[in-house]
C-alpha cells in the first residue's frame, strides 16, 4: 500500500501551531480548569531575573513549565505569560473593556499623562487613536522617505571608517532627525535661539538623561502616579517649554494649514463632535510619539546589524540585493521581518482581562495580568522551525501572520508607527547596506539589556566600518 503523506516542505522555514482554545469563559470553566503554573522562586529573585536577564528567564521558564505560565513581580498576585498564536488572538480581538492594554499601568503614564493614546484605555484611547490615525497612514509617510534617506546620508559621512564603533547611538542619532522632521517639521539645523532649536537640544538631552541610572530612580519615585514629582518632574519642565512654544507658534504660523509634518496635521484634526486637540493634549500625543518612536526603531535597527554582521549568508545576500538586484525590496524586507522576529525590541506586551479568561489548559480570574511574550512567541519552533538561526530566506514569498509576527503588537493597540517605523527601518538598511563594509567589532553575539520596556543590544551593537562607498 503506498500512502500519500502530506509531508511539509523541506525547506519550510515557517509552520503553524497546534490550536489551543482561548478567550473569555465562565465561572464553571473556571473552577474546573487548574491555574498556570508559577516560576517557583521567591518574588524578589523572579522580578530580579525578569528585569536583568528576562531572555534566560522566560526561555527556562517554558521549558520547565510549558507555553503558558505565571510569575510573581511587583504587584499583588501573578502576571500570567502566553506565546501561543491563539492565545493572542483572543486578547488581540477582545472587546476594549474586557482586555484594557497594560500599558494603562506603564511607567510613562506620569511623563505623557494618562490621557494620551498610549496610555487612555477605552473611549478616551479610541477618541486619541482616531484623531492620529490619519497623520500615520502608509501614503503620509511614504512622503518622508526623501527626508530619511537625507537624515541617513547626513549620518553616515560624519562616521568613522576603521575602528570599532556603537551603532544604537549613530541609530538614535538618525531616529531623532526622522522625528524632528516627521513630526514636528524641523527639518536639519533650526536657527539658533528659534523654539524649534530649543525643542530639539532639550529632546536629545533628555533622551539622554533617560538612560542614566538616575532616571530608574526617579521613575521608580513615579509609579502609579498621573503627574510627575521630583526629578522627573523639573526634567519634563526642561522639555515643555520649547514644546509648548513650537505648539504655539505653529498655530499661529501662514503655513499651518498646508504643512504635512504630523504637529500640523493633528493641530487641523477633529473627532467627530468637532472637537479639536488643546495644547496640552497636542504636548501628550508628541511626547508619546517620540518616547514611542525614538529608542524602538534606533535598537531595533542596532539588532538587524547585530545579526547580519555574524551572518555571513544572510549580510551577502543583502548587499548584492541592494547593489545590484532587482529583487532588493524584497531582500531588504525579509531581513527587517526576520530582525523584528529573532530580536523583537519589545519582548513583551500585555492585558489586564476583566471577566475570566481560558489560555489553553488554565483559566484565571478576572483581573489578572496576561502577557504575550513576543520573544518566545517568535521563538517557537513549530511556528519557525529552526528557531534560533537568522534566516531572512524563511520570509520569501510569504506575508508574517497576524497572530505569529508581532513585534508591533496587534489589535486596537497596535503600535502606531509601524508604517513610520518599516519605512525608516528600509532607508536606514538599504543606504547603509549599499554605502557601507561593516563586520563584527567582536565576534560574539552580544546580549540582550533591558532598558524600560525595550530589549536593546548591551554592547550597543559594535561594528568596525571596513569600508566606505561613494
Ligand atoms: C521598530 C520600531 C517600533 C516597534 C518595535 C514598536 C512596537 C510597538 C508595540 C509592540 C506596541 C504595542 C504596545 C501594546 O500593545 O502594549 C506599540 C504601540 C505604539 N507605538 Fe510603536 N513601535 C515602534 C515604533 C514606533 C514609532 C516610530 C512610533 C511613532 C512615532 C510609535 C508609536 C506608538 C504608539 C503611539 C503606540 C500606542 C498605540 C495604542 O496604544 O493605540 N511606535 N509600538
Amino acid at each position: 500500500m503506498s500512502a500519500i503523506v502530506d509531508q511539509p516542505a523541506a525547506n519550510c522555514l515557517v509552520g503553524t501551531a497546534p490550536p489551543s482554545p482561548a478567550g473569555p469563559t465562565d465561572a464553571e470553566e473556571l473552577q474546573r480548569l487548574p491555574r498556570p503554573p508559577v516560576v517557583p522562586l521567591p518574588r524578589t529573585a523572579q522580578m530580579l531575573r525578569f528585569n536583568q536577564r528576562q531572555i534566560e528567564f522566560v526561555f527556562k521558564a517554558r521549558r520547565k513549565l510549558g507555553e503558558v505560565f505565571a510569575i510573581r513581580g511587583t504587584q499583588p498576585g501573578a502576571i500570567v505569560m502566553t506565546s501561543h498564536p491563539d492565545h493572542v488572538r483572543s486578547l488581540f480581538t477582545a472587546r476594549p473593556e474586557q482586555a484594557p492594554s497594560l500599558t494603562g499601568e506603564s511607567p510613562l503614564r506620569p511623563v505623557v499623562g494618562p490621557s494620551s493614546v498610549l496610555t487612555a484605555v477605552g473611549e478616551r484611547h479610541m477618541r486619541q487613536r482616531k484623531l492620529l490615525l490619519p497623520a500615520f497612514h502608509g501614503e503620509a509617510i511614504a512622503q518622508y522617505a526623501q527626508m530619511i534617506a537625507d537624515a541617513v546620508e547626513r549620518a553616515i559621512d560624519r562616521w568613522p571608517v576603521g575602528r570599532p564603533i556603537a551603532l544604537a547611538p549613530r541609530m538614535q542619532a538618525i531616529t531623532l532627525d526622522v522625528i524632528m522632521g516627521g513630526i514636528f517639521g524641523i527639518d536639519g539645523r533650526p536657527a539658533l535661539g528659534s523654539p524649534e532649536f530649543a525643542l530639539r537640544r532639550a529632546t536629545r538631552s533628555l533622551l539622554y538623561a533617560s538612560t542614566l541610572p538616575l532616571a530608574q530612580v526617579a521613575e521608580l519615585m513615579n509609579v502609579g502616579r498621573d503627574e510627575p514629582v521630583g526629578l522627573q518632574r523639573a526634567g519634563l519642565g526642561l522639555l515643555d517649554r520649547p514644546t509648548y512654544a513650537v505648539i504655539r507658534a505653529r498655530r499661529e504660523a501662514a503655513d499651518t494649514e498646508e504643512r504635512r509634518d504630523i504637529l500640523s496635521l493633528l493641530i487641523r484634526a477633529r473627532t467627530e463632535e468637532g472637537e479639536a486637540l488643546t495644547d496640552r493634549e497636542l504636548r501628550d500625543e508628541l511626547l508619546t510619539l517620540v518616547l514611542a518612536g525614538h529608542e524602538t526603531t534606533a535598537n531595533q535597527l542596532a539588532w538587524t546589524w547585530e545579526r547580519l554582521v555574524r551572518t555571513p549568508a544572510a549580510h551577502e545576500r543583502l548587499l548584492e540585493a541592494v547593489r545590484g538586484d532587482d529583487d532588493a525590496a524584497e531582500v531588504v524586507e525579509a531581513t527587517i521581518q526576520e530582525a523584528m522576529r529573532s530580536r523583537p525590541v519589545i519582548p513583551v506586551i500585555g492585558r489586564r482581562v476583566t471577566v475570566p479568561w481560558r489560555l489553553g489548559a488554565y483559566a484565571v480570574p478576572a483581573g489578572t495580568a496576561v502577557t504575550m511574550s513576543i520573544l518566545l512567541l517568535h521563538h517557537r519552533d513549530d511556528l519557525y522551525p529552526d528557531p534560533f538561526a537568522f534566516r531572512p530566506e524563511r520570509w520569501a514569498g510569504r506575508k508574517p501572520g497576524t497572530y505569529e509576527w508581532i513585534p508591533f503588537g496587534g489589535g486596537i493597540r497596535r503600535c502606531l508607527g509601524a508604517a513610520l517605523a518599516m519605512a525608516e527601518q528600509r532607508v536606514v538598511l538599504s543606504e547603509m547596506a549599499r554605502r557601507l563594509d561593516l563586520a563584527a567589532a567582536e565576534p560574539e553575539p552580544e546580549h540582550a539589556k533591558h532598558r524600560n520596556v525595550t530589549m536593546i543590544p548591551a554592547r550597543g551593537a559594535r561594528v568596525v566600518i571596513r569600508a566606505r562607498r561613494p
